[in-house]
């Protein structure tokens, strides 16, 4: 472990006939067969139940319910962040080379014998497809969970100068309090990530996650602990988010929040540590990731194929909902009947539906009947109520019947200060603006101008002049740019990610510095 050298996880393909095919399909009819699963509140060794009166939905169907479970009230969340004050020292005080054997043996159990169950949970959950799910529950979160361990072993490698008159050390130190890890429902990689990480560094989190995640989330929780996670070192708490974030931030104990979420919740969470700040015993750290209106940038020289096929996957992959999307496309004027031809014609291939048939499916629906209604607003209402700004070029059907579906869409406009080009949607909608092929220039100063976001973005040119240009410009508008590749698909280790202005504090999931955010080093000088 001292010297451990993490690799990415390679990707499976799920093909006809393959054995993680197989696997994943038998998981999916467990998951029938058992039915609704109750999820309990987990404090320490205890798990709760309560009256089971809330409920999560397939997201595609939703008049199945996958899962049953209750919030934590306030005297519960306190328990939790109790027992999780009293784990918290034995764990820190624990080698980080036996916390990295847990969360080794953890990603072992998702690349092996939980795999297929929790890509299952993913899809049923969350809605993802067989692919999707894959890169994200099993993939990606196992890549977290290594790649932690060997930023650690590179961090301890590292000591300061000792001289003559002193030895000097550092002690890599878990942080006092607990944590708390406020999690969303697009990455089941995430949720597990944000409690894990200050886990690992050797501090206790209570995990709130969110309801329409809950059944891949506690998976990811069960495996933690089956993998030797003490318990009280990560507490699975479901709860109303305001309510959570009064219980956590009242606590002089609080060391911090791990959130992936909206910018309002985010706020809300700043103004409560703000209204508590003469209490607490540390200053409280604050790591967020918000959202972001992330776009696609084409140069008259790029290479059309190419923008045509990663708009298509950056905006629809996933129903637009990882917060990578693109959807804000921006083509010059020349080149814009050809590449709309094409993405119209690319658009109208993909098959939309269950994420259930496996190799065919594209896209499925958004997430719940919140989603549902913001999405569909942007997707079917507003191009109706402002046709003099908005073209709906296709898609814009919405249909909650069955499930939360909206089709992809394609909407253009002539003025690129629209609302549709600065608003964060999180579904399948992407806006275009075709700009004078003369005004490259006022075109890129609109990019980083009319967003508040700042989170991913990708330029598509052939022209090398232009890229330089172009990164210049656009040097504060993301914290993850591609260059002629989607803006989507950042890779643990590969592109940490994250972003900054209203997208968050930057500090880069998958990233060599991540760690440092949940630790609280002490130098040692010892006189020789
Ligand atoms: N890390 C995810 C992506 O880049 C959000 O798509």
């Amino acid at each position: 472990v001292k010297h451990y050298e993490a690799k990415n996880e390679p990707a499976l393909e799920y093909t006809q006939g393959s054995k993680e095919r197989k696997d994943v399909e038998a998981a999916l009819s467990k998951f029938a067969s058992d039915g609704t699963i109750k999820i309990p509140i987990c404090i320490g060794d205890r798990e709760i139940h309560l009256d089971g009166a809330k409920r999560q939905v397939a997201p595609f169907d939703h008049k199945r319910t996958l899962a049953t479970f209750d919030y934590a009230p306030p005297a519960l969340i306190q328990e939790a962040i109790d027992n999780c004050l009293e784990a918290r020292e034995r764990w820190e005080a624990t080698p980080w080379e036996e916390r990295a054997k847990v969360m080794l043996r953890a990603a072992d159990m998702l690349a092996g014998p939980m795999r297929a169950n929790i890509v299952a949970a993913t899809m049923l959950g969350q809605a993802k497809t067989v692919y999707q799910a894959e890169i994200d529950a099993a993939a990606e979160l196992i890549d977290f969970l290594r790649f932690n361990v060997g930023n650690m072993a590179k961090l301890a490698q590292y000591q300061p100068i000792s001289t003559k008159t002193a030895e000097n050390t550092m002690v890599y130190r878990g942080m006092e309090g607990f944590w708390a890890a406020v999690t969303p429902f697009n990455f089941t990689a995430i949720g597990g990530n944000l409690a894990a990480s200050p886990a690992f560094a050797g501090n206790s989190t209570v995990w709130k996650p969110t309801d329409s995640a809950l059944l891949s989330n506690y998976l990811a929780y069960k495996v933690l602990r089956e993998a030797g996670l003490p318990p009280g070192v990560v507490n699975f708490v479901p709860a109303d988010g305001p309510q959570f974030g009064a219980e956590i931030t009242k606590r002089p104990e609080l060391a911090g929040v791990n959130f992936t979420g909206s910018v309002p919740t985010f706020r809300s969470i700043w103004s409560g540590v703000a209204a508590n700040l003469a209490n607490y015993r540390t200053f409280p750290r604050l790591i967020g990731e918000c959202g972001g209106k992330n776009f696609h940038f084409v140069h008259p020289s790029a290479d059309l194929e190419q923008v045509a096929n990663s708009t298509i996957r950056s905006a629809y992959e996933y129903s637009g909902q990882k917060c990578s999307a693109c959807s804000r496309l921006y083509v010059p004027a020349s080149m814009w009947p050809k590449l709309r031809d094409r993405l119209l014609e690319l658009r109208a291939s993909l098959k939309f539906g269950s994420p259930l048939d496996i190799g065919s499916t594209f896209s499925s629906a958004v997430i719940d009947d919140k989603a549902f209604r913001r999405v569909s607003g942007y997707a079917s209402e507003l191009p109706k109520s402002d046709s003099a700004n908005l073209q709906l070029l296709g898609g814009g059907k919405c249909d909650d019947s069955v499930g939360y579906f909206v089709e992809p869409t394609i909407i253009e406009t002539r003025d690129p200060r629209h609302r549709i080009m600065q608003e964060e949607i999180f579904g399948p909608v992407l806006a275009v603006y075709a700009y004078p092929d003369n005004q490259v220039d006022e075109a890129l100063n609109l990019v980083d101008s009319t967003s508040p976001y700042a989170l991913t973005g990708a330029v598509f040119s052939t022209d090398e002049e232009f890229v330089k240009l172009a990164s210049r410009r656009l040097r504060q508008a993301t914290g993850n740019f591609y260059i002629n590749v989607q803006s989507t698909g950042s890779v643990v280790g590969q592109q940490p990610f994250g972003g900054a202005r209203q997208s968050g504090t930057n500090d880069k999931a998958g990233g060599p510095h991540y760690l440092l955010k949940f630790l609280s080093p002490m130098a040692i000088k010892r006189a020789t």
